[in-house]
């Protein structure tokens, strides 16, 4: 026979063993009442990304029919917005109008409600003639004077320093301001300069809207891509474009990652002509931007 006292002790074990447990309960019903709704509910809420807007470098001459994949996309995901770049001859090219077939392919793209043309000037990291490249925005200032249909709302500096020197940042303070004053684009007048990579940030001048932080391939982005990430200031002010992604990967997970970074993206499994051709990845990305 146990001694009173030895009972009660038990008793006690007993009654500290059924208050964990009811708290173990109490816990798993907590955390089935908070796990099921998110478990149904997070596969429905597909908004991986950040809102992003395609920039695409269109190098391509408009002939038969090779602008088709951009406008079935164009038409088909009304949600995705389109900044294309312009790019009839390295440049608008010397006549006051680009040639043949890329009027009315303009005239179409310009049309849609969700695409913003920019017209393409090369700086070649400042070394152009600076009157050169101002010519080249008024010319495309010109289109519009010509053909309202043809009118541009930016232009896409290429090739800008990302070194300083006063010398550079006058250079782009000068092209900057061209676009601004150019009365024949159409607001926004986007201004979006294309480094290639993180500039000196004394070259970054207030009219400039977007800078292009990163092109390069799938290989180098991944090895800053945690240097891109923790950039500071707005992710609306930056571009990345990435080509040869391998086939294998995953385009969902990559855009999602560099949307992180920045709102104008471009991706791309090309590894060669990475902007004269539509690769096999376009529609995909295109998709995946809708989502
Ligand atoms: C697309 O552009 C429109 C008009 O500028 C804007 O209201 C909308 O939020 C943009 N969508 C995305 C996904 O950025
Ligand atoms: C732009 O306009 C401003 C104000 O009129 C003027 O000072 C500047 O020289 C102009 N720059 C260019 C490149 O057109």
């Amino acid at each position: 026979m146990e001694a009173p006292g030895e009972l009660l002790k038990r008793a006690k074990r007993r009654h500290k063993r059924c208050c964990i447990s009811t708290a173990v309960l109490a816990a798993i019903v907590v955390v089935l009442i908070i796990a099921i709704p998110c478990a149904v509910l997070l596969p429905k809420q597909k908004k991986p990304m950040h809102p992003a807007t395609i920039l695409l470098p269109l190098y391509i001459y408009p002939s038969s029919g090779r602008w088709e994949p951009l406008s079935a996309a164009v038409e088909r995901y009304g949600d995705v917005n389109f900044t294309v770049i312009i790019n009839p001859l390295s440049g608008p090219g010397n006549s006051a109008t680009p040639g043949n077939e890329y009027p009315s392919a303009i005239r179409r793209l310009n049309s849609a409600p969700n695409v913003q043309t920019v017209g393409y000037v090369r700086t070649g990291y400042t070394d152009r003639n600076i009157n050169d490249v101002v010519d080249d925005v008024a010319t495309y200032s010109g289109w519009s004077k010509v053909d309202s249909g043809l009118s541009v709302s930016g232009i896409f500096f290429d090739e800008t320093p990302h070194d300083f020197s006063r010398r550079k940042q006058q250079f782009l303070i000068t092209a900057n301001e061209a676009v601004k004053n150019a009365t024949g684009l159409r607001e926004p007048k986007l201004i979006i300069h294309n480094p290639g990579t993180i500039p000196d940030a004394r070259l970054n001048d207030p009219l400039t809207d977007v800078t292009v932080v990163f092109e390069s391939s799938f290989d180098q982005y991944q090895e800053l891509e945690e240097d891109l990430q923790s950039l500071p200031g707005d992710r609306s002010s930056r571009s990345i474009m990435v080509h040869s992604l391998p086939s294998g990967k995953s385009v969902d997970s990559v855009l999602q990652s560099m949307s992180r970074t920045a709102q104008y993206l471009y991706l791309t499994t090309a590894d060669q002509g990475y902007y004269e051709h539509f690769s096999d990845s376009w529609d995909k990305v295109v998709q995946i931007m809708g989502l």
